[in-house]
């Protein structure tokens, strides 16, 4: 069979990067015209409590040094809000990834401009919010963006722009959930605030590469769905190189900001749900595979994070009875 348009659906074995690229672009405009309508522009300076902030030692005579009491903020709020900062400040690198992958040029480069200005108001935002209501220490946070920047950041899915997309889809949605939950459990309505409103961009992200899967499910649905397989299997934050990560994640794991039972149900499961991903039929050989591979591993994560809960819950009563003893 000789393939004429990648429009027309072809087997998987003639699907290239840049052919599906090139049909994914028109799909590329649809859904960035529909995000310009919804996104609603917002000025990040109105989310900041600036009468709350003082000058810092250093330069200023009336400097007031840093200490933990100053911020109503939590030490879970503290830690959560550490790494969703780090992780939002990387954005030079991910601007990097995916104007390599997506190019800058045409509905593909205005997303990618777009998506930048867009991210690179959430880091303003966070940072703004920290010094000013002096919730966590400036000086570590700088030494730990100096540090954590320096490293970079090398998408785990550089190799293939349908991994790319598949991967960008659900971690959108985790770092929308991250925010959300960190803001619920900052302490801090007006931190709270400032998180729901990235959170909504957030959401908007996850659309715009959800329906752009979608697309790739229905030119080449094989590929898509072992893209889908793999990257869930593999998924881990994109943070995950903060200095102390291991260590944060723990403690917004046991902070209900972010773990495997929140990780299963509110960020693979509605993408896969919404996607129909484990109903579709009409899949060749490879397709199904992954398919089933898929099915199966998100059986072990329930059942893992099934234990997790339960690990969870026991802690919980234990700190309640100390509490009550
Ligand atoms: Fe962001
Ligand atoms: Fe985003």
């Amino acid at each position: 069979m000789t393939v004429t348009s990648p429009l027309l659906g072809s087997p998987s074995a003639a699907w290239t990067d840049a052919r599906l690229l090139y049909a994914l672009e028109e799909v590329v405009e649809r859904e960035l015209n529909r995000h310009l309508k919804v996104a609603k522009d917002w000025m990040p300076h109105e989310y900041v409590p600036w009468s709350d902030g003082r000058n810092f030692p250093g330069l200023f005579e009336d400097g007031e040094s840093w200490e933990k009491g100053q911020s109503k903020v939590t030490e879970i709020g503290r830690t959560a809000l550490v790494v969703n900062l780090l992780t939002e400040d990387n954005l030079p690198s991910y601007h990097h990834e995916i104007a390599t992958l997506f190019g800058r040029n045409g509905a593909w480069g205005t997303w990618v401009h777009r998506w930048t200005a867009e991210e690179g108001r959430h880091g303003i935002v966070m940072r703004d919010y920290l010094l000013a209501s002096r919730a966590v220490d400036p000086d570590k946070l700088e030494q730990f963006r100096m540090s954590h920047m320096s490293e970079g950041f090398e998408s785990d899915n550089a190799h293939s722009m349908l991994h790319s997309i598949a991967y960008v889809a659900f971690q959108e949605l985790a770092t929308r959930i991250s925010h959300r939950n960190t803001g619920h459990q900052s302490g801090d309505p007006v931190c709270d605030r400032m998180l729901a409103r990235i959170a909504t961009d957030e959401n908007l992200h996850m659309v715009f590469y959800r329906n752009l899967l979608k697309a790739a499910f229905e030119l080449a649905p094989d590929l898509t769905m072992r893209a889908v397989r793999d990257v869930v299997v593999e998924f881990r934050m994109p943070g995950h190189g903060i200095p102390g990560f291991e260590r944060a994640a723990a403690q917004m794991a046991i902070g209900e900001v972010y773990n495997l039972r929140i990780h299963h149900d509110d960020v693979l499961q509605p993408v896969l749900r919404h996607l129909k991903v484990l109903q579709l039929d009409g899949l060749g050989p490879e397709g199904l595979k992954a398919q089933q591979e898929l099915g199966m591993f998100l059986g072990g994560l329930d059942a893992e994070a099934s234990k997790f809960d339960e690990k969870l819950a026991a802690r919980k009563s234990r700190m309640a009875a100390r509490a009550a003893g």
